[in-house]
């Protein structure tokens, strides 16, 4: 028998494939050095762990409401008055299963079979997936370096036709570590509220910024209305594996996100949901990102700076998230051990083999001239391998 037309035209993700593939290259005695992590390389603080042992203790092990218990969706609408200046009623927020569910739920409240959906690239490779699991079709935005990676308001105004449904917007950006300023928001809402579609504002990044504010796209003008923010705990608080999402939405769209989740997984887990509540009401949370911040930013420019200074290789500077874009178009045509390196996926699989430097090769982003490095690992690392790729790419004849 065969499986679905739909599963068959799923990929599965590339970016954990590279870090299984690393972790198994390392296992084997290999010493890889990996740039593909998606996680911040942090413990969970241990006030949150300590909340998670309260909940069990406590017995919050049954079933809470459908879209998370009414104080951590109280916790949640006050963080995003506190944050981003707008308020949300507790039924406008759903709680999920991590980041990845709250844009499932997201895609499938408001995407009908045949609706266009706006996707700058270069993505985060898990939302062409989730557009056409939801029937979408996918229309890609290209940027360059020279646009810093962003859409500009003429280029979302030119895309959008009568079909358009929506545009994913995701600041700071996984792939590009890109922060849009206030600025370039605003302008882009214009035009969305000009056209009346939805953004799905993913903002799971929005405390990893260097320097530079980060503004929601919800903020601006009416784009309450239009806007359905998407982020989660995993990030912010290195909880990755809590599996905490939570979105802020339009009340006819959260009660669908939440309809929906009723029917595929029902509550968040209750121990997670309890300790993002601590998470977000105790004061240790500021004091531990600031400290993350602090070691990000400085990894940050270190890698910045040895990209850089590498034969062929060049980037633009990321001022959020944990990653950096880099442009490999240099080395295309170039010959590793006589062979010539053609586009990303050439550039990496060379890597990996020649230098044992895991890198998650670009076109995975529609972006097959980058790839993408994560600087969520130790300076150490970072300048070892960084070694390695100058060496690599010294050596292209
Ligand atoms: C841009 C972006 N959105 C959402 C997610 C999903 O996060 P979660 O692990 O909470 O599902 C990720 C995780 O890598 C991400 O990079």
């Amino acid at each position: 028998m065969e499986i679905s037309e739909r599963a068959k035209n799923i990929s599965p993700s590339l970016t954990l494939a590279i870090t299984a593939k690393a972790k198994a290259m390392k296992a084997q005695g290999l010493d890889v050095v990996s740039f593909g992590a998606g996680e911040p390389d942090f413990n969970t603080p241990d006030y949150i762990i300590e909340a998670a042992k309260y909940a069990l203790d406590k017995g919050m092990t049954k079933y809470t409401p459908v879209p998370g218990t009414v104080e951590l969706r109280r916790a949640i609408a006050d963080k995003l008055e506190r944050d981003i200046g707008v308020k949300y009623a507790p039924e406008q927020i759903v709680v999920s299963t991590g980041g990845k569910q709250t844009l499932r739920n997201a895609c499938e409240a408001i995407i009908n079979p045949g609706d266009e959906v706006l996707l700058p690239a270069p993505y985060w490779l898990t939302y062409p997936e989730l557009i056409r699991m939801s029937g979408g079709k996918v229309v890609v935005m290209e940027t360059t370096d020279k646009s810093h990676l962003k859409i500009t308001p003429e280029q979302l105004e030119n895309a959008i036709t009568p079909k358009t449904k929506a545009l994913i917007f995701t600041n700071p950006s996984n792939p590009t570590g890109m922060v849009y300023t206030p600025e370039e928001i605003a302008a882009l809402a214009k035009v969305v509220e000009a056209h009346g579609i939805y953004v799905i504002s993913d903002e799971i990044y929005e405390k990893l910024v260097y320097g530079v504010p980060f503004s929601s796209m919800a903020s601006f003008g009416n784009m309450k209305d239009l806007t359905i923010i998407c982020s989660g705990m995993s990030k912010t608080y290195s909880m990755t594996g809590w599996r905490v999402g939570y979105s802020a939405a339009p009340l006819n769209v959260a009660k669908a996100m939440s309809s929906i989740q009723s029917h595929t997984t029902s509550n968040t887990n209750s121990i997670a949901q309890y300790a993002s509540y601590v998470a977000l009401t105790d004061d240790r949370g500021e004091e531990f990102l600031k400290n993350m911040v602090k070691v990000f930013d400085a990894r940050r420019r270190l890698i910045v700076s040895l990209v850089r200074s590498a034969p062929l290789l060049s980037c633009v500077e990321p001022m959020g998230a944990f990653y950096v874009m880099v442009n490999v178009s240099g080395t295309f045509g170039k010959k590793c051990d006589g062979e010539v390196i053609n586009n990303s996926s050439d550039f990496c699989a060379k890597l990996l083999e020649k230098s044992l430097v895991a890198a998650v090769d670009g076109a995975a982003f529609g972006a097959p001239e980058y790839v993408r490095l994560s600087y969520a690992c130790s300076e150490d690392d970072i300048k070892k391998g960084l070694e390695r790729v100058a060496a690599f790419t010294a050596s292209l004849e």
